[in-house]
């Protein structure tokens, strides 16, 4: 697939996840055969003012590439200059159209554009038209089951010159429970030719495959079960031993960034998941302060 100019090696898609997806783990998830990686939403305003804990989430790689960077925002002269900062270290900009966060939607941002098809397409033509690089969206399928408006959404992010949509296949007011509607994904498949990324509950790499069948998308995006987890990308069966190892190689990766111990940890805590004794492990890393602890524990695994 190619997003623009952009090649993707492969149609496994990491999706954007707030204090999960850091360069470390992005790093880890490629090697286990994602093709394409998301920062974590970054503010567009705090961007252009260059707040450092924003930088720090624009924490960029060469081996991490290609990289979307992604957005959020309402006001369209931020997201124009925050697509130009960008652009000097991601391959490709995303405007986030689907956070629930009621902060985020409070200053009109994420998922709040979702009824807002005009600005929609201001936002999408001002941000190709600050940048050569591709401009893609996340949406949501709508507000609620009453307003489900994603393909006339995505027929205007299409039209707006964007070069790709991904779609998490659940309204906003569902926030991540109930089952995401990938009848609705094939409906915007019927109705847009730039390339849909799906995504919504796939659990597995086997499930990714049929998705990607079943579906007609180009890529499959996923998120919570890559928690913790790359051989999601790989469909390699886990284990113990692989996870700790896993675990041992995201922290060599992580000496390469700025990434605080709470991250680390919070890190330990997903990767010590889907195994026997699992639980208990998880209990004593809770409990650690520094780093050094967590590695004593696995040590004596
Ligand atoms: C902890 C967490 C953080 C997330 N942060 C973002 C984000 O920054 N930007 C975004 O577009 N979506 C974000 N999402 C949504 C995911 O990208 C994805 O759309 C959602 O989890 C559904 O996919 P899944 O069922 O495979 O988890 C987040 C989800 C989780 C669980």
């Amino acid at each position: 697939m190619r997003i623009g100019e952009v090649k993707i090696s492969s149609p496994l898609v990491l999706a954007p996840m707030a204090n999960v997806t850091d360069p470390a783990f992005r790093l880890l998830c490629r090697k286990h055969g994602c093709g394409l990686t998301y920062t974590e939403m970054i503010n567009a305003n705090a961007l252009v003012r260059a707040n450092k804990a924003t930088i720090r989430k624009a924490q960029f790689s060469k081996k991490d590439k290609p990289l979307v960077g992604q957005l959020f925002g309402a006001k369209i002269e931020l997201l124009e200059k925050a697509t130009k900062i960008l652009s000097d270290y991601a391959e490709i900009i995303d405007i986030n159209l689907g956070c629930p966060d009621k902060d985020v939607m409070k200053i009109g941002a994420g998922s709040s554009l979702l009824i807002k098809p005009v600005k929609i397409e201001k936002i999408i033509k001002a941000m190709k038209k600050a940048t050569d690089k591709p401009i893609t969206a996340k949406i949501r399928l709508g507000l609620d089951k009453n307003h489900i408006n994603a393909v006339r959404n995505s027929k205007i992010i299409e039209g707006a010159g964007a070069d790709a949509i991904a779609v998490h296949a659940r309204t906003t007011a569902q926030g991540y429970s109930g089952i995401a509607d990938w009848e609705q994904i094939r409906l915007i498949r019927d109705e847009i030719s730039i390339p849909l990324i799906g995504n919504g509950d796939v659990s597995s790499y086997n499930e990714a495959q049929t998705k990607l069948k079943d579906y007609k998308v180009d890529s499959v995006m996923i998120g919570r079960a890559a928690m913790g987890n790359p051989s999601v990308f790989s469909g390699e069966e886990i284990n113990k031993e692989k996870q700790i190892k896993l675990y041992e190689e995201y922290l060599g990766l992580a000496e390469g960034f700025e990434i605080v111990f709470e991250q680390k940890k919070r890190q330990a805590l997903w990767f010590m998941n889907g195994f026997e004794g699992a639980v208990s492990l998880r209990r004593e890393i809770s409990k650690t302060k520094k780093l050094e602890e967590i590695n004593k524990i696995l040590e004596n695994v």
